[in-house]
């Protein structure tokens, strides 16, 4: 390990749960708590249905091919939008996806604050909030939640190496897999990592299936690392990469929440 490692906390070991189980035994929250605290990154089984993730990935493809990416800054009674992100000069940590976001001020066909109240309750209540913390709408909040899907294009999806802010709104950030990772799955080389104690990256989309929750202390630095690199770049074929964060994020102006940040001190 560097010397600079010290500044960062890393990755220990992988466990791995039912979600089902989660709102049944209730010490089952306390012992992921303590995971989390310890640096385990934790594997949720089977918390949403794969056909209803394939419905939504076909609905987002429909959309991401048939209407204008736009950007928009994130404040309250914002649209449900999808932008483009290519080493955006905005971005706290350069990547290159698309990223698809609703809001609960906004309605929906598939009503997805509704069908994925379960995780934000999972959040909130591992951060020590109220299950529906965030989630009332209203549109002073500094703090907003966000149902933000991603897509990671072979050859060139990817995100650089990172933490994101811990505090109140947030212990971690629970990230539903949407792709399989194989040889004949949706892409074969790449996708999320997390630095572990011997500075090498755990590819947390080797131990998943579609549907699973994967959360870890989101301090502990992470990343994407390319989808499939020597596959030729076709963002319309949208072959690639998906997921979607429970995210909360703090309005525009907000300085509520530290903004997320590169990491450069780490030497893998
Ligand atoms: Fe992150």
């Amino acid at each position: 390990m560097s010397s600079n490692s010290k500044n960062h906390k890393f990755l220990k070991n992988i466990k791995k749960y039912k979600f089902s189980e989660i709102f049944l035994k209730k010490n089952l929250i306390k012992i992921i708590q303590k995971d989390l605290l310890n640096g385990d990154l934790i594997i949720l089984r089977s918390a949403f249905d794969k056909s209803l993730i394939n419905q939504i990935k076909r609905y987002l493809i429909s959309i991401g091919s048939n209407s204008l990416p736009k950007y928009y800054q994130l404040k309250n009674g914002i649209p449900n939008h999808h932008r483009i992100i290519r080493n955006d000069p905005r971005s706290y940590v350069k990547g290159c996806f698309h990223q698809f976001s609703f809001f609960n001020w906004n309605q929906d066909v598939f009503n997805f604050f509704e069908i994925f109240k379960k995780g934000y309750w999972l959040k909130n209540i591992l951060s020590g909030n109220n299950k529906n913390e965030f989630l009332n709408i209203n549109l002073n909040n500094e703090i907003i939640s966000r149902i933000c899907f991603q897509f990671y294009p072979a050859g060139c999806g990817y995100l650089n190496l990172h933490a994101d802010p811990v505090g109140n709104h947030q212990l971690a950030a629970p990230i539903l897999i949407m792709s399989e990772k194989s040889n004949n799955g949706d892409f074969k080389n790449g996708g999320g990592y997390v630095i572990n104690t011997n500075n090498k990256k755990i590819f947390f989309e080797d131990h998943t299936k579609i549907g699973d929750i994967v959360l870890y202390d989101a301090s502990i630095p992470h990343g994407v690392d390319i989808i499939d690199k020597k596959k030729k770049n076709n963002w319309l074929e949208f072959k690639g990469r998906w997921m979607m964060f429970f995210a909360t994020n703090k309005v525009n102006d907000s300085k509520l929440i530290k903004n997320s940040k590169e990491i450069n001190d780490v030497q893998l």
